[in-house]
């Protein structure tokens, strides 16, 4: 799948995931020029450790191809969020796949679904979200950062996806998140420095039905004064968790294999006439030598429905 659906072949200005190994992924452009750092019109040309890439010869292939480089090879794959995130300009810190999936399944996300995403930072989480809610949801996607802001709108559109998203330049904080989205939206995601600062205006966007909210926060005294918040507004089922992968590596390896027949024989003082290991070839699953280190915490809770928070509200008064 491409960022928008499926499309076959590779045509000018598309977005392509270069694939030469596990570890040497890239994001490129399907452009015969691009602008040189001088301002003028130049062959598109990029370069890899297997050698260089003409990005013009790859409009009119199909996704999926083996393609030459001058010293070597790769494939051409279709952009999806997940290679997005791996491969994108590093405008900020971004928030990656295992925190991503997690933030999906708690906010309760799907097709249809409004939400509200601030900072928007690189874009990473956004695309997740947008394949998330489209085709009948919408992504209102805030951030302070004026560059950022135009940028993330010029890749959005790039990638086909500007009918899901619209990208506000606001500071979240202190000019809420606008009128407009009053009482509009089913989930609020947060990824600011300052999370509980936004609670409030937060809340004023959740839907009468109740909704979700997650703040993604890297330290704990952040979480700490966001739960305080979240808990003082009425929201409920507050948790704080952390998602750690283990990834494990699956690879073929010589193995001795113990023969228990001949472990017998040598304990009964028979001598067998053979060897008491024999090595095969085997796939094996190795676990990771260091596991990924921490990203931050990610904190859920829920906005239940008005009427229930009205009942809520007059018993924590009594
Ligand atoms: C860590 S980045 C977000 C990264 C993003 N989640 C991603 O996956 O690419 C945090 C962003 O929040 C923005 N930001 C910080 N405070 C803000 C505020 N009060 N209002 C709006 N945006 C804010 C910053 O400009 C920055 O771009």
């Amino acid at each position: 799948m491409s960022f928008k659906g499926f499309k076959r072949s590779i045509e000018e200005g598309d977005t392509v995931i270069l694939y030469l190994t596990i570890h040497q992924i890239y994001s490129i452009k399907a452009e015969t020029k691009t602008l040189s750092k001088k301002g003028t019109l130049v062959e598109n040309v990029f370069q890899t450790p297997y050698g260089a890439l003409k990005c013009g010869t790859l409009i009119g292939k199909e996704f999926g191809t083996k393609v030459n480089l001058s010293k070597g090879w790769g494939y051409v794959l279709q952009p999806s969020p997940e290679l997005w995130t791996i491969t994108l300009p590093h405008r900020t810190q971004i928030i990656y796949t295992p925190d991503i999936s997690m933030i999906l399944l708690q906010l309760e996300l799907s097709p249809g679904s409004n939400i509200i995403e601030s900072g928007t930072g690189s874009g990473s989480l956004s695309h997740a979200l947008i394949r998330a809610v489209k085709p009948h949801g919408h992504l209102y996607t805030f951030d302070f950062h004026e560059q950022r802001v135009q940028t993330a709108k010029s890749e959005f559109k790039d990638h086909g996806l500007s009918d899901w998203v619209t990208v506000v330049h606001r500071d979240v904080c202190n000019f809420g998140f606008g009128e407009d989205l009053d009482k509009k939206i089913d989930a609020v995601f947060l990824d600011l420095p300052l999370p509980w600062l936004a609670i409030a205006n937060a809340q004023k966007t959740i839907k009468d039905v109740g909704g979700r909210l997650c703040s993604f926060s890297p330290c704990i005294e952040q979480v700490q004064k966001s739960c305080l918040v979240l808990s003082k507004l009425g929201f409920q089922e507050i948790q704080t968790l952390e998602v750690l992968q283990t990834q494990y590596s699956v690879q073929t390896r010589s193995m001795g294999t113990l023969d228990i027949d001949f472990v017998k024989m040598k304990k009964d003082n028979q001598m067998p006439d053979k060897k008491d290991k024999e090595i095969i070839r085997t796939i094996t699953c190795i676990p990771p030598n260091s596991q990924p280190g921490h990203t931050g915490f990610l904190t859920f809770a829920t906005l239940p429905p008005l009427w229930a928070r009205s009942i809520e509200l007059s018993s924590n008064s009594e």
